[in-house]
C-alpha cells in the first residue's frame, strides 16, 4: 500500500529541484548534471551512501524500510512487478528525496524466453538476430519491473575449463566486441528512457576470462600488450557505444584486484575512454578485497574501491558500513562520494526513472510472445555448428524409424544452460518433442540410455542399443547439464562425463547411421566420439526453442550455418588453445607422435618444435569452422591497391559462390597477419566478417574495408603502434586459412 504520509516531501524535492525531465531533452548530459548537482546539494551523507548501495532481494516488507530511509538506492533480483512497484512507490513517495530505485537482474540470454547461451549466440555470427534477441529479453524483463541487466559479458576466454566461457562470445576480441555491441543495442535501444529499455552492463572489467588454468576466480597475469590487443577492446567499444554501466571483475590482475584497481577503473575507463556511465562492483567483490589480501577490513576495502572509482557496492556492505565514518574522519573527501553518487544518479536520469518510475502492469506479461519464440528458434538454429557429416545429414526423407537416445534428448531444464534465473522449463521444447512432431510419435523410439549426463551406471545402455538396432538412424543427444558450466563451475577435464562415451561406443557398434548432437556450455573434447559417429552437430545450450531448431537442422528444413566461436581441442591439456596464437621460434613442420618414437631415440629425434608428443599441435576443429549442407567457394582476395598509407583504407573483395544444390549461409572471414613487426604478432587475426545467404549456384561479391588503424598492435608497454611493412590477407571460411594470402604494404 502507498503510504501517503510522506508524499509532500518527495513532491517538494521534485518541485523545488525540477527533477522531472518530461518534455525536455531527456538525453542532454548538461541537463542531468544540473539536476544531479541540485540533488547532491540537499542530500545527507547517509543518503548519498545509500545511493551507492545495491542490495539483493529479501522479503519486500524488509526491504521497504531500507528504501524508505534511503539506505539503499538500488536492488537486484525482484521480478514481480507488483513488488517492484510497491518498493518504487516507497522510494518515490516516502523516502525524503523521492529518488527512484534502480532494479537489476541477470538477464543473460533471454528472460523467460531463453535464447542460446551467449557462446551459442556468438556461434551464429548473426548480429541482427543477437540484437533482436536482446531486445525481446528487454521487453520481457522490463514488463516484470527490471530496468538493468548485468549483460553483456565481454570477457574473452581461451580456456573452456573456465565454466563462464558459456557466458562469453568465445576466444576472439572482434567477435566478442560485435556480439557485445549487438546485445547493448538490443537492451538499451537508442533511448534508455524507453520503458522497455534495459541499462546494459559490460562485465567483468577486466581480464576475468584469463583466470589461471581456467579455475574460476583465479588470479590473472596479463601483460600490457595482451590487455591492449585482446582484453580491453570489447570493453572500450562498449564504453564508446554508450553502455550504461560497467561491472568490475573478481580477479586480480598482476596482483591488483580489479575491484580496487584505480589504473583500470580511473586511468583507463574514465580518463582514456571518457566514460560517464556507472561502475558497479561484482557481487561482494569490494568485501573480497579482504580475502585477496589487499585490505585488512571492510573499511580498508571501501577506501580502496571508492578511490579506485567503484560507484556502487553490490552486496558487499562495505560502503554502507564504512564510507560515512571515512568521510567524517576526513580520510575520504565528501567530494569523492559525490563523484560516485553522480554516476548513479545520472543512470537513473538516463533511464527516465524520475519521470516514469513504475512498471506498467496493465498489459501483463510480455513473455513467450510468438515473435519471441520464433526469434529464439531462429537464433538457436543459426547457432548450431555442423562439425562432421559423411552424408548422413540431413536425414533422408525415406527414413521411417529413428532412435532418439542420450541424456540431453529430453532435458527441458538442461538445454537452457547457465544463468536462467527466470526459466520456466515447461516452456522448453526438447529435441524429443520436436522430433516426435516431425516424424510422428510412433516412428520415434526414445531410449535415453542414461538418466543425465553424469550418470555412470550405464544400466539403460542395452535398451538404447536395442532401440538403435531397430531404427534406420540414431540421433544421440549428449553433452553437459546446465549446472556443469557457468559461474563457479570450472572443469579440469573436458571429456564427456558419466557413461556418455560408453553409450556412444555401444551405439556406434550397432553399425546404424549415428548422428551425435552435443549440447553443452563449452567445447568438450569429443575426438574419439566424433570419429565413431557419421555426423556431429554442436549446439551450445540452445534455450527454449532448442528442440525445434535442432529438428529443423536434422531434417534439412534449415541448413546449418553456425561457426565455432572457440577452438575445440583434441585434449583438455591443449588448452589454452586459440587461433590467434603466435608462430613461436619453432613452429611445427612435422611431428613424431609418441607411438612412433623408436626406443632409446636420441633427444632431438622428435624435431624439437612446438607440439605435444601425445596429440600434435592441431585442434580437433578450429575457430571459425563449421560445415553446411551445401558447399561454398570463396575466390582469392582482390585488393584495391598493393599499398596504403597511414590514414588510408584498403578494400578487400572476393566472390562467394554456393556450389552445392541447396540454399545456405556462409560466414566470410577476413584475417590478416603482420609477418615482421617489432613485437611478435599472431599468425592470424580476424579483422571482419560477413554472413551471407546464397541460393544454389548464386555468386555474390563481398567487400571489406581495412583501415590502417586496424593494423595497429600494442607495443611492450601497451601503447598502440602502427608499423609500416608487408601484411598478409586471407578471406576464408574458417581460421584455417589454407590458401596463399594476398599481400599489401603499409608505407610510411
Ligand atoms: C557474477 C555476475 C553477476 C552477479 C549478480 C556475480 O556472482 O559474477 O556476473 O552479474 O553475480 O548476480
Amino acid at each position: 500500500m502507498i503510504n501517503k504520509k510522506h508524499e509532500p516531501k518527495a513532491v517538494f524535492a521534485a518541485m523545488v529541484l525540477g527533477l522531472s525531465t518530461a518534455g525536455q531533452a531527456a538525453a542532454s548530459p548538461d541537463l542531468f548534471d544540473e539536476k544531479i548537482d541540485s540533488l547532491l546539494g540537499i542530500m545527507t551523507l547517509q543518503e548519498k551512501v545509500g545511493q551507492l548501495n545495491l542490495l539483493n532481494a529479501t522479503a519486500p516488507e524488509l526491504m521497504a524500510d531500507k528504501v524508505r530511509d534511503g539506505s539503499t538506492g538500488s536492488v537486484l533480483n525482484y521480478v514481480n512487478p507488483d513488488e517492484v512497484n510497491m518498493l518504487q512507490r516507497i522510494a518515490v513517495e516516502e523516502s525524503r528525496l523521492g529518488i527512484p530505485l534502480l532494479v537489476g537482474r541477470d538477464v543473460i540470454h533471454g528472460f523467460h524466453t531463453i535464447l542460446p547461451i551467449p557462446l551459442g549466440q556468438a556461434a551464429s555470427w548473426n548480429m541482427e538476430l543477437i540484437e533482436e534477441g536482446a531486445r525481446n529479453a528487454a521487453v520481457e524483463a522490463s514488463a516484470c519491473g527490471v530496468r538493468w541487466t548485468f549483460s553483456p559479458m565481454v570477457d574473452i576466454s581461451r580456456d573452456p575449463r573456465w565454466g563462464r566461457v558459456a557466458e562469453s562470445a568465445g576466444e576472439d576480441p572482434l567477435l566478442t566486441e560485435r556480439v557485445g555491441l549487438a546485445m547493448i543495442r538490443g537492451y538499451q535501444t537508442d533511448n534508455l528512457a524507453d520503458p522497455t529499455a534495459l541499462a546494459a552492463c559490460a562485465k567483468h572489467f577486466a581480464g576475468y576470462g584469463f583466470a589461471e588454468a581456467g579455475k574460476d576466480y583465479s588470479t590473472t597475469w596479463l601483460p600490457p600488450s595482451l590487455m591492449t590487443d585482446v582484453v580491453l577492446p570489447p570493453f572500450e567499444a562498449a564504453a564508446k557505444a554508450g553502455v550504461a554501466s560497467f561491472m568490475t571483475s573478481f580477479n586480480d590482475i598482476n596482483g591488483v584486484p580489479a575491484t580496487g584497481n584505480r589504473r583500470l577503473l580511473h586511468d583507463v575507463l574514465r580518463e582514456q575512454w571518457a566514460y560517464d556511465g556507472m561502475v558497479v562492483s561484482d557481487w561482494d567483490a569490494i568485501n573480497e578485497l579482504i580475502a585477496h589480501g589487499v585490505a585488512a577490513d571492510k573499511r580498508d576495502a571501501a577506501l580502496l574501491a571508492a578511490k579506485a572509482g567503484v560507484d556502487m557496492d553490490m552486496e558487499g556492505h562495505c560502503y554502507s558500513a564504512s564510507l560515512p565514518a571515512l568521510v567524517e574522519s576526513g580520510i575520504v573527501a565528501e567530494s569523492l562520494v559525490d563523484s560516485l553518487v553522480r554516476n548513479v544518479l545520472r543512470l537513473k536520469f538516463r533511464l527516465g526513472l524520475f519521470d516514469n518510475p513504475y512498471t506498467d502492469t496493465s498489459c501483463g506479461k510480455k513473455s513467450y510472445a510468438r515473435p519471441h519464440l520464433d526469434l529464439a528458434g531462429k537464433l538457436a538454429a543459426e547457432s548450431v555448428v555442423l562439425l562432421k557429416n559423411d552424408g548422413m545429414l540431413p536425414l533422408r526423407r525415406d527414413i521411417k524409424r529413428i532412435a532418439v537416445v542420450g541424456p540431453m534428448a529430453d532435458a527441458p531444464h538442461d538445454q537452457c544452460g547457465t544463468w536462467v534465473l527466470d526459466l520456466e522449463k515447461e516452456h522448453s521444447v526438447t529435441p524429443l518433442r520436436a522430433l516426435r512432431e516431425a516424424f510422428g510419435r510412433d516412428n520415434v523410439v526414445f531410449a535415453p540410455g542414461l538418466a543425465h549426463t553424469r550418470d555412470k551406471s550405464g544400466d539403460g545402455i542395452p535398451a538404447a542399443v536395442a532401440a538403435a538396432e531397430g531404427a534406420d538412424a540414431v540421433l544421440c543427444f549428449v553433452g553437459e547439464e546446465a549446472v556443469m558450466s557457468g559461474e563457479g563451475h570450472s572443469m579440469a577435464d573436458l571429456d564427456f562425463k558419466g557413461a556418455q562415451s560408453r553409450l556412444i561406443a555401444a551405439l556406434a557398434a550397432t553399425g546404424k547411421p549415428l548422428a551425435l548432437v552435443v549440447m553443452a556450455g563449452r567445447p568438450l573434447t569429443i575426438e574419439k566420439e566424433a570419429a565413431a559417429a557419421n555426423a556431429v552437430l554442436y549446439s551450445f545450450h540452445p534455450g527454449t526453442m532448442g528442440g525445434p531448431a535442432l529438428a529443423k537442422i536434422l531434417t534439412g528444413r534449415t541448413n546449418p550455418s553456425g561457426k565455432l566461436p572457440i577452438t575445440i581441442a583434441r585434449k583438455t591439456g591443449q588448452y589454452p588453445m586459440y587461433y590467434y596464437a603466435k608462430n613461436t621460434g619453432r613452429p611445427p613442420e612435422w611431428t613424431m607422435e609418441l607411438d612412433s618414437i623408436p626406443l632409446e631415440a636420441v633427444q632431438s629425434s622428435t624435431g624439437c618444435s612446438s607440439y605435444y608428443l601425445d596429440c600434435g599441435y592441431r585442434p580437433l576443429y578450429p575457430f571459425g569452422y563449421g560445415l553446411s549442407y551445401t558447399t561454398f567457394d570463396i575466390s582469392k582476395p582482390e585488393l584495391s591497391s598493393d599499398s596504403i598509407r597511414p590514414g588510408e583504407v584498403l578494400t578487400v573483395g572476393c566472390t562467394v559462390t554456393n556450389t552445392g544444390d541447396v540454399e545456405g549461409a556462409e560466414v566470410v572471414q577476413l584475417y590478416i597477419r603482420d609477418p615482421v613487426a617489432s613485437m611478435a604478432q599472431p599468425v592470424k587475426i580476424l579483422k571482419d566478417f560477413k554472413k551471407i545467404n546464397l541460393a544454389p549456384g548464386e555468386s555474390r561479391r563481398v567487400e571489406f574495408k581495412l583501415s590502417s588503424e586496424q593494423l595497429a598492435f600494442s607495443d611492450i608497454d601497451g601503447k598502440l603502434v602502427v608499423e609500416p611493412g608487408e601484411f598478409y590477407v586471407w578471406v576464408s571460411a574458417s581460421s584455417e586459412c589454407d590458401k596463399t594470402p594476398a599481400t599489401f604494404r603499409l608505407t610510411d
